[in-house]
């Protein structure tokens, strides 16, 4: 009974939070307001809600408008096109404590920003841009990104939806999976095969609006985590769209997918670390508190090993993810730095979820605490926009053309 009162007194406190592992005293001012506002906002608004939202797997629209309207739904997207202007660094500290409150809107948020509106201002022509990126950019709408398929999911490039070239128009004809934001996306960004013999030099990029003949949508997956997104098929079948529609040359569409996953990766990572700082927060409130052998468990070095153990995970996850947003931010080369963040932060959330839950003991296990959700969201981080074994394949592949003689 003692430890669900303490649950309750907890619960509240950890909204009152407002602090990380990692200095941020040193990050620019621009950032350190945005970080704070960020947190702000996920303290009033979204850490109340996230079991709710989990629970009842209710796509938080409300909250998704509130962030649209914060201008994080294109954070480094030209403000020409409804975007906000700022850099990959800001994306990442955004992205981070916007899941700390809740690691469903932190997917959602982060497959609008860098999976659709990443490449479509990337290689869309202006009046795509027009189109299919300010209202996104800006929060009114929502994108989504099919790459996947029920048969190819990490081998990305055996894509087999096809897209036939007509006179005046493609035809699609396949399936796409696992895709987050499928039911509420008003758009998305496909991959399909324009020409088979060329393996993935014949992969092209679309954009499809939902409401196009021969687009729908499947049924929703029951899933683990992060609940309260969609994640779906989306089914093609003899949808025609006008050729206006191709995003960047034909033959481009894999280079398109692997750099947008590049950013995508930093979005993840960024989740990841939201998702391990919230269950850090809640294991070393509770140790505090929590008395065992007659004195707080926090005095006990079982204890203190895993809050630093914790604690050093999650450093380093951070300092990771800041150094491939500033890498990116500074145009040169990232993607072997955002798949080794992506690959340090989602196991760090694992591991920091896991620990948390110990630490909580049989507290940990049932709802009345958000440890058991930390648990369920972090576990995703490890999977989506490529596994972590995918990751160690970009990392070594990456390091020996570095080292290459
Ligand atoms: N940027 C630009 N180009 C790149 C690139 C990058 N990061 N990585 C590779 N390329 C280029 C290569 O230079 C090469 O070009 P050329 O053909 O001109 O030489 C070409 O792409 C092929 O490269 P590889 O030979 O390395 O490709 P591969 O077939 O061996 O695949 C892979 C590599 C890393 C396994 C890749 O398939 C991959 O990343 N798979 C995982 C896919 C993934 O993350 N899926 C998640 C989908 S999104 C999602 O999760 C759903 C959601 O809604 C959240």
């Amino acid at each position: 009974m003692l430890t669900r009162q303490l649950a309750r007194t907890l619960q509240r406190r950890v909204t009152q939070r407002g602090i990380t592992t990692t200095s941020s005293a040193f990050l620019p001012e621009e950032h350190q307001m945005l970080q704070q506002s960020c947190r702000d906002f996920a303290d009033a608004e979204l850490v109340p809600v996230a079991g709710e939202i989990d629970r009842e797997h209710r796509f938080p629209t409300e909250e998704i408008k509130k962030i649209g309207e914060m201008g994080l739904m294109g954070v480094a997207i030209d403000p020409e096109y409804g975007g906000t202007g700022m850099d990959y660094l800001a994306y990442s500290i955004a992205m981070e404590e916007i899941s700390r409150g809740c690691a469903t809107c932190g997917v959602i948020m982060t497959v609008n920003n860098t999976l659709y509106a990443y490449p479509v201002e990337g290689w869309g022509n202006d009046d795509q841009k027009k189109e299919f990126l300010t209202p996104y950019a800006s929060g009114e709408k929502l994108g989504c990104f099919g790459l996947s398929e029920p048969g190819n999911g990490s081998d990305a490039g055996a894509a087999t939806t096809m897209a036939r070239e007509e006179e005046d128009c493609y035809v699609l004809n396949g399936t796409k999976a696992w895709i987050t934001n499928a039911h509420e996306a008003d758009c998305a960004v496909v991959m399909a095969t324009t020409d088979k013999s060329l393996k993935h030099k014949g992969i092209s990029s679309f954009i499809i609006p939902k409401g196009t003949p021969g687009f729908s949508v499947g049924k929703k997956e029951n899933k683990l985590g992060i609940r309260g997104s969609s994640t779906a098929n989306l089914i093609f079948e003899e949808c025609r769209i006008p050729k206006d529609y191709l995003l960047g040359p034909t033959g481009n569409g894999f280079k398109l997918a692997m750099s947008t996953l590049d950013k995508g990766r930093i979005g993840v990572a960024a989740q990841a670390l939201g998702i391990a700082q919230a269950s850090f927060d809640c294991a070393v409130d509770y140790v505090q508190q929590r008395k065992a052998f007659g004195a707080p468990i926090s005095q006990f070095q079982m204890i203190q090993l895993k809050l630093s153990t914790m604690a050093t995970s999650l450093d380093q996850a951070r300092l990771m993810t800041w150094h491939a947003a500033k890498l990116c931010d500074a145009g040169l080369p990232f993607t072997r730095e955002a798949a080794q963040a992506k690959l340090a932060a989602s196991e760090s959330a694992t591991m920091c979820s896991h620990q948390a839950m110990q630490c909580l003991g049989g507290m940990g296990y049932v709802s009345d605490m958000p440890a058991e959700r930390h648990y369920r969201d972090a576990r995703i981080t490890e999977i989506y926009e490529g596994t972590s074994e995918i990751q160690h394949l970009v990392i070594a592949g990456n390091l020996l053309k570095e080292y290459s003689l």
